[in-house]
């Protein structure tokens, strides 16, 4: 199971190591440049297997400093060490042995920021998936699993704080200058979930009483003065511990729980038992420096890592093809604590757009993989949206399927049957057919086969009967590897509304079985037929976006204007808000292709403002039903021979005639949502400043002048509406003295604050148009730019890549180019960045002719370089080929 060489890896291939490994104990003598690891590990033949079997175990970078065998050391010809493997041969038949490995490793020369490295003058580690081989040789794989023991050694002034997993055993001075200190972590785990921080950090501290009575010290560690920034972190933590308690029946169980937030990481956190170390991004926050999204990321982030403990530590992978097993769970469950805290409907129209704009886009590309992949080159390119909030989706349904309380019996028999273990997508699977009695074989489908489905939808009423007719017809689209699909089960939660508005009882169906309101479509075609119908319904179908289907079905205005006022799901009202907007922002694309004037319905707009004036609904839902579909949504539809810049300028002329239209309505809440007094982060806050801040947006688009910005970005008290104020002004108004003065002296406010900095790199590189191609190069020569940081690259450059289609996509290919170009010099530092920010590039096919050609060009550039990281080389050949 090495990927270093860029070989393939089969699930079909698994087989149980022939070693069992009992204990670790691992010794580190920190230096910046030469740290001493010592690892003891003691292990013994499986039964059953080949006595014969040499040990192998897994290495990257590494060289061998010393072997001892039971103490002794090792003959040499009894052993062969490379930089990426350890071979050992001739271990004893049955007894336990002890193997101590020495290695020497250079912290400080690390820049993949996987294993040990150094960030901001700290020790830390990056383990997941294969980072713990770049610090000793070992069986790196998830289903080796051991209790470990860890001694810490360094140098006392500049590493007062000495941390690792589990429990503190105990320390000590240690020589002159020196001290040490002891870790146990009785819980055994695999080494993906092993870290170690040391170094010189200022902390917030506070306890948790657990639902058995136990108190758990929480610590918060950050850069001294960061301090007071971490006290919304703290608070999201104990919320998160208590809503485990109180919805999963889950209790933390270590004496401590701690949290470091770095500021060089890959990706936004990670789960390492009893020691989280977070991106500095998603800990620290206060109203002048962090935004209400800010806010929100950090409140789920910290609960998805927290949640961890018990969907991925407690039980974890059998193998990394099973990832979604605790990522698309743990992310289903961090999104269910975020609807606690917050507005269940408004999560779910987060989510699912957020899932439509990155998750579809990869499922229906050169990228496209099931949830449960069975292959893989290098699994660091298999964090995916698809493993993630593909995977939520699918545990999402199966909770549908078998309804909440049946759901949490199928957790409970999860948590109790396998707790301890490294399973498989069938394990989880099986504890919802022991739970609800039902055979999920075919649901299963949903982990295996990739692509969005395509379900077509349509219904015919009959007066005489008084019956309602919904036929149903289901499509799974090929993708690579996969040109044929069977029929998945595919719950759609679905609602028939009377013309008041009052539901239909849709008990009596034929044609279909149906719980609750989800009907079960599991036939490539089906007809349900609902009797007691005395009048032509209209049908809200997918409710709660119940399955991540697109559905197409040819609704009236009318049916979706009335579903938009009644419908007693919220998910649905806006659904069908976005459903009457989609047509008329295609329209506009088409129409400005060609340069014809852009017209709107007025359907549409009126149903538009008619829900952001109802105070019945929530501001954080008005809010989200003005944001209308992105640009990368309204290319997906178009589907093929994109224009970016016809798109672009269609959604704009569309917004505009909204802005027109709604000018009152938009003059007045801005005027009502007001957040007098102090600064909340609360959910309800942060709702009133979303609307009064897209008001603000509408209004800019109506005067077509920058002064209510720029007076907005005068006034602001907090991020939120600063930032807000900033990016009506860079976005819409680039060349006024406004939006240059607005931008200086946001970057001389904040000039100390690199998180602070990367919003106003973002901001810039999310300019519209050609133009931002030149400010993206001189910004890069600006002295706040670090290519060694993924934050900043990732503000600047990924924000380029991924979010301004019309500066990235520039017809003369030039935005390409300069993504090929960074992506080979990032690429020898840091592969696992490269390969993420290459990803921007995989819709490449869906673009005109002209602009496909260029993007075609750049990818083969990268494709015939010298040295690729096997990271790169994966993403651009699949690329290029799907
Ligand atoms: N397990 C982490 C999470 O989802 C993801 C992660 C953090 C990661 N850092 C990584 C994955 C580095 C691969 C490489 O919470
Ligand atoms: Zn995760």
């Amino acid at each position: 199971m090495r990927t270093d060489q860029g070989q393939v890896v089969n699930l079909a291939d698994y087989r149980p190591t022939d070693f069992v490994l009992e204990r670790v104990d691992l010794t580190f003598e920190l230096d910046p440049t030469a740290t001493k690891v010592e690892a003891r590990l003691i292990f013994h033949r499986r039964e059953g297997s080949d006595l014969k079997a040499s040990l192998v175990l897994d290495g990257d970078e590494l060289s061998l400093a010393g072997l001892l065998l039971d103490q002794v050391e090792m003959p040499a010809e009894q052993y062969t060490a490379t930089a990426d493997s350890l071979t050992v041969r001739d271990l004893p038949a049955a007894a336990p042995f002890e193997l101590t490995i020495t290695t020497i490793i250079n912290p400080e020369a690390n820049t993949q920021l996987m294993g040990l490295y150094r960030t901001g003058g700290v020790y830390c580690t990056q383990c997941e998936a294969e980072g713990f081989r770049r610090i000793t040789y070992f069986p790196d794989r998830p289903d080796v699993l051991a209790p470990y023991t860890v001694n810490i050694i360094a140098d006392k002034a500049a590493n007062p704080l000495l941390l690792s997993n589990g429990n503190f055993l105990g320390g000590a001075g240690y020589g002159e200058g020196k001290h040490f200190a002891a870790w146990f972590d009785p819980h055994p785990k695999p080494s993906y979930l092993f870290a170690l921080v040391a170094g010189d950090l200022g902390v917030v501290e506070d306890t948790f009483t657990t639902m058995s009575g136990r108190e758990v010290a929480l610590k918060i560690y950050v850069e001294h003065g960061k301090e007071p920034r971490a006290t919304y972190a703290m608070d999201a933590l104990k919320r998160s511990m208590k809503w485990d308690e109180e919805v999963f029946g889950r209790e933390y169980d270590l004496d401590i729980f701690m949290i470091v937030a770095v500021s060089d990481f890959n990706m936004g956190a990670m789960e390492n038992k009893g020691l989280n170390i977070f991106n500095d991004k998603y800990v620290l926050a206060d109203p002048e420096t962090a935004t209400d999204a800010d806010y929100a990321n950090i409140e789920a982030i910290i609960a998805h890592e927290y949640f961890h403990n018990w969907t991925g530590n407690r039980i974890t992978c059998r193998d990394w093809f099973q990832l979604c097993l605790k990522e698309g769970l743990t992310v289903y469950r961090d999104q269910e604590f975020s609807s606690d805290q917050r507005s269940r409907a408004v999560q779910r129209i987060a989510d699912v757009r957020h899932l439509k704009s990155e998750q579809f886009p990869e499922d229906g590309g050169p990228l496209a993989h099931p949830v449960r992949p069975t292959k893989y080159r290098e699994i660091n390119n298999f964090y995916t949206r698809t493993v993630y909030e593909k995977g939520a989706e699918v545990t999402r349904m199966i909770a549908t399927l078998v309804g909440a309380q049946t759901f949490r019996k199928g957790m409970d028999i999860y948590f109790d049957r396998h707790d301890g273990q490294a399973v498989t997508i069938e394990d989880f699977v099986k504890c919802f057919e022991d739970a609800s009695g039902r055979d999920l074989t075919q649901f299963s489908l949903w982990y295996h086969q990739a692509g969005t489905p395509l379900v077509t939808a349509s219904g015919s009423y009959d007066a005489a009967a008084s019956t309602f007719s919904l036929s149903l017809e289901q499509m799974v689209p090929a993708t690579p590897g996969q040109p044929t699909k069977e029929p998945l089960h595919i719950p759609l939660r679905i609602a028939l509304l009377g013309h008041n508005g009052s539901q239909f009882a849709t008990k009596t169906v034929t044609g279909a079985e149906i719980t609750g309101d989800v009907l079960h479509l599991i036939g490539r075609s089906q007809t349900a037929v609902f009797h007691g119908i005395s009048s032509r319904p209209v049908v809200s179908i997918n409710r709660s976006f119940s399955a991540p289907i697109n559905l197409q079905f040819d609704q009236s205005e009318a049916d979706l204007a009335l579903i938009a006022h009644h419908e007693t799901d919220n998910f649905a009202r806006w659904q069908a808000l976005t459903d009457l907007a989609l047509p008329n922002l295609l329209q506009a694309a088409r129409d400005a292709r060609v340069e014809k004037q852009v017209t709107c319905d007025a359907t549409f707009i009126d149903a538009l403002l008619a829900a952001a004036q109802d105070d019945s609904l929530e501001p954080a839902f008005r809010t989200q039903a003005l944001a209308l579909p992105g640009e990368a949504d309204i290319a997906r539809e178009l589907g093929s021979n994109n224009d970016p810049d016809a798109i672009h300028a269609g959604r704009q002329a569309v917004l505009s005639l909204i802005a027109a239209a709604g000018m009152d309505v938009f003059e007045t809440l801005h005027k009502a949502m007001a957040t007098p007094g102090e600064f909340r982060p609360a959910a309800a806050d942060a709702g009133r400043r979303a609307l009064r801040n897209a008001a603000l947006t509408f209004l800019s688009y109506a005067d077509n002048a920058p002064g209510r910005a720029k007076a907005a970005f005068d006034n602001a008290t907090n991020m939120t509406d600063l930032g807000h104020a900033l990016s009506i002004l860079a976005h819409r108004f680039p060349d006024s003295a406004e939006a240059a003065y607005a931008l200086d002296a946001f970057r001389d406010r904040f000039a100390d604050n690199a998180l602070v900095i990367d919003k106003w790199f973002a901001i810039q590189a999310g300019t519209p148009g050609a133009a931002t191609l030149d400010r993206v190069l001189k910004l890069m020569e600006n002295p706040s730019f670090k290519r060694s940081n993924p934050n900043r690259v990732r503000a600047l450059v990924g924000t380029f890549a991924f979010t301004n289609s019309t500066g990235f996509n520039r017809a003369d290919g030039a935005g390409y180019r300069l993504l090929a170009k960074e992506i080979l010099d990032i690429d020898p530092r840091n592969p696992q960045l490269a390969a993420r920010l290459l990803t921007a590039m995989r819709s490449w096919r869906s673009l005109e002719p002209v602009r496909a050609d260029h993007a075609r060009s750049a990818l083969m550039e990268i494709e015939r370089a010298n040295g690729l990281s096997t990271d790169v080389r994966d993403i651009v050949e699949r690329v290029l080929k799907g």
